[in-house]
């Protein structure tokens, strides 16, 4: 038995915030930040637009697409690192805010990689019996976690959300493989480090900015191409495929460059490889989903076509994965 997808949707905000609006607030240049980052445009939330309200949006799609009524789902994941508060979950926030009769619904925090985390999870209860068709949701409001003042890291980042349902299925389609793994040794490359126990929020946190996006771009530049690499290979391998047989690869999109690296080392073409970081940026757990459904809305994924999809997050955290559809 496997876990197959039967519908995705997802959600962008409508206010385009695009470059030359950056240039507007922080010493930046069109030319400098799609050159070394490939990002032209981003979607940033309207003013009271929470993380869970994206998620409603590509959830309900998704559902309309899987042809199921919402009541029977029976457990919603939610992977995010920009949740609508501490505590409760974003999850709980979604099930309540879809007029879902109680179900399990939990939140999963493993940054970028989080929606392949999300899915990983859900395979796993499937295949375990313990749940039968699972709803695993990735998104962020970026906009609202990122510091406005730093240059380095305040242009990358987009909002947006994107939604999978998930079932059993006894065919030859579905999750082939998945690769998993996170090293906490590189936690401090790329963290956010107050709000939590280790550093309660204060004045002087919020002074500080500490609230916000603290990243070691060029270290996390090199990790994140031996683990792009290392994901991409290690689910092809595990589903018993090789780079020719990949339909479509889908990385998590930060950089142009990492990814251009990536399908280098992977032996993908360009043609085969999804790619949409200049219209919405890094959005973090969002990007993989969304990009999966305008992948498939575009018609750039058939039935039986076998898919790859690799991304690397906070944590550090990285996963790869591989579905036939
Ligand atoms: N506009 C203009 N200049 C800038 C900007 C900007 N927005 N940002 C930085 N610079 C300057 C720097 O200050 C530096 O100037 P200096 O030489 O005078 O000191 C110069 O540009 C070069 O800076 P670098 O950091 O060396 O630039 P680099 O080529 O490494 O690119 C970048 C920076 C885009 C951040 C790159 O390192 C990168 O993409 N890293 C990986 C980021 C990433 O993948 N993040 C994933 C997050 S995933 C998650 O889980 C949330």
């Amino acid at each position: 038995m496997r876990a197959k997808i039967i519908g995705t949707g997802s959600y962008l905000p409508e206010r385009v915030m695009t470059n030359q609006d950056w240039e507007k607030i922080v010493e930046t240049s069109d030319e400098w930040i799609t050159s070394r980052t490939g990002i032209k445009e981003r979607h940033f939330a309207a003013e009271g637009q929470a993380t869970s309200d994206l998620i409603v949006e590509a959830s309900k799609a998704a559902i309309a697409e899987a042809g199921i009524d919402k009541d029977e789902l029976d457990l919603i994941i939610v992977a995010t690192i920009s949740g609508d508060n501490a505590y409760p979950s974003t999850g709980n926030w979604v099930q309540s805010k879809l007029g879902i009769k109680p179900i399990p619904a939990f939140d999963l925090s493993a940054g970028c990689s989080g929606f392949l985390y999300g899915l990983i999870v859900a395979d796993s209860f499937i295949k375990a019996g313990v749940a039968k068709k699972v709803l695993v949701a990735g998104a962020e409001v970026m906009s609202r976690v990122i510091n406005w003042e730093d240059r380095n890291t305040c242009v990358l980042f987009g909002d947006g959300a994107g939604a999978a349902v998930l079932e059993a299925t006894e065919e030859d389609t579905g999750i082939l493989s998945h690769f998993w793994e996170a090293d906490g040794n590189l936690g401090e490359l790329l963290i956010q480090p107050a709000g939590g126990s280790a550093m309660p929020a204060s004045e002087e946190t919020v002074a500080n900015k500490k609230h916000t996006v603290h990243m070691r771009g060029n270290e996390v530049f090199k990790h994140a191409v031996r683990m792009m690499q290392e994901s991409a290979m290690k689910a092809m391998e595990r589903a018993g495929l090789t780079s020719d047989d990949i339909d479509l690869f889908i990385p998590h999109q930060a950089n142009i460059r990492i990814i251009e690296s990536t399908i280098k080392r992977a032996n993908i073409p360009q043609e085969k490889t999804f790619i949409n970081i200049d219209k919405i940026a890094n959005v973090s757990a969002g990007t993989i989903p969304i990009a999966l459904d305008q992948a498939r809305k575009q018609g750039r994924i058939k039935p039986g076509d076998n898919v790859l999809l690799a991304a690397f997050g906070a944590g550090f955290t990285w996963a790869g994965m591989a579905i036939r559809f």
